[in-house]
């Protein structure tokens, strides 16, 4: 699946876009501000049905425009031809059109066209708070899995951790707290906590082969890279609920959960060392990098459609080897098309000795 032509009106700083990607790497080059990274969200929005950043939607549309609309020409190597259309309003009417047809649902036509955004900003995932890890492990599982009983536990286990540190800070005024009520959330959060620590060990366990190996090929075989699952308290000692009276002294006294699947963390390693200590910057690209295409294997492999790959100013701080083994990489047969945004011509043309695909380069701004 790639997508043949597409084209923007009022998509932030693009007034009307027509390009014609080819089948292979598809470079958008130009300087600062021109627009490269903006082509990249639009092509994200088909995929997910909105900004992949967040933010307010409106924010998306052209100023002073009243609308915007992303087209794309989707074909199939078997069969040609499938038209996507996305409109959004200024009052957040948004409507997507598939040949003409208006999507009802539009959390249906989500997925169709799966797409992988790599980013500057995928950097927080290594720097951030755990809040940020942890969300990046929950909505992977919940978009791989078949059913919903992950989200599901975890929509549940969210709430009654709310009830519970309610009843903590409760106790902070009343110097008293209901202990039934208190028994009632351990038995509730310790059902669902097994389900959700579980998934998250398992997942990491599928991916963490893929990142590995995506790694070594990005990087030429030079480091080791480990994702380590690390719970809140001892769990191959105790359980949830035998954590939760270890620790209800120190909960009384700070109000809030300290245990649990709300605190638990990811560590990423990388020659044994935690990456935020050691890993340059380059080193650490190339990581998310590996670890983002592993997502997206895993993710993806339910699918039979190969995902479009969104790579975001992706060769700053890399160097010129792993530039050419990451291109080598993503051409392989797990990935799709694939979309560049860089500001250097120069390293683009160094690229087409190792392309096999087809590469085009789009240059920004376009005139007339
Ligand atoms: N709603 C909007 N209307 C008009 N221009 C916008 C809007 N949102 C962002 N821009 C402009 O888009 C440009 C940034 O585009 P971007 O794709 O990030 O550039 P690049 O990736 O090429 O550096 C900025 O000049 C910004 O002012
Ligand atoms: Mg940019």
């Amino acid at each position: 699946m790639y997508i043949s032509k597409l084209s923007l009106s009022n998509f932030k700083n693009h007034h009307q876009l027509d390009i014609f990607p080819c089948t292979g790497i598809n470079a958008i080059v130009g300087e600062n501000g021109v627009g490269k990274t903006n082509i990249l969200l639009a092509i994200s929005y088909l995929s997910i049905g909105k900004n992949i950043f967040g933010g307010k939607e409106e924010f998306s549309i052209m100023d002073e425009a009243s609308f915007l609309r992303i087209y794309a020409m989707i074909d199939f190597p078997e069969y040609a031809g499938k038209e996507i259309e996305l409109l959004l309003n200024r009052d957040r009417k948004k409507t997507i059109r598939v040949n003409g047809k208006i999507q009802e649902r539009i959390t249906e036509f989500i997925g169709n066209i799966p797409s992988v955004f790599i980013s500057p900003y995928d950097v927080n995932l290594i720097n951030e708070t755990s809040d940020v890890r942890r969300k990046f492990l929950d909505s992977a599982i919940s978009i791989s899995a078949n059913t919903n009983t992950y989200l599901q536990a975890l929509v549940r286990y969210t709430q009654n951790i709310k009830q519970r540190n309610a009843l903590l800070k409760d106790f902070q005024k009343h110097r008293y707290f209901e202990e039934s009520q208190l028994e009632l959330y351990t038995e509730f959060l310790s059902k669902d906590y097994e389900v959700l620590s579980k998934k998250r060990i398992e997942f990491l366990h599928i991916l963490k082969p893929y990142a590995q190996e995506y790694y070594e090929i990005i990087s030429g075989g030079k480091e080791k890279i480990d994702i380590i699952y690390v719970p809140s308290f001892d769990l191959d000692n105790e359980s949830l609920e035998e954590a939760f009276h270890t620790h209800l002294q120190k909960d009384l006294a700070l109000g809030y959960t300290s245990v649990g699947a709300h605190k638990d963390d990811i560590i990423f390693k990388m020659n044994g060392d935690d990456m935020r200590k050691r890993a340059s910057q380059g080193q650490q690209k190339s990581f998310l990098i590996a670890l983002k295409l592993a997502q997206a294997k895993v993710v993806l492999s339910q699918k039979t459609v190969r995902p479009i790959l969104l790579l975001d100013d992706i060769f700053d701080k890399l160097d010129s080897k792993r530039v050419k083994n990451l291109i080598q990489l993503v051409q392989r047969d797990d990935f799709g098309q694939i979309f560049i945004s860089d500001t250097d011509e120069q390293r683009i043309l160094a690229l087409e000795d190792s392309c096999e695909v087809p590469l085009s380069i789009i240059h920004l701004p376009i005139i007339g």
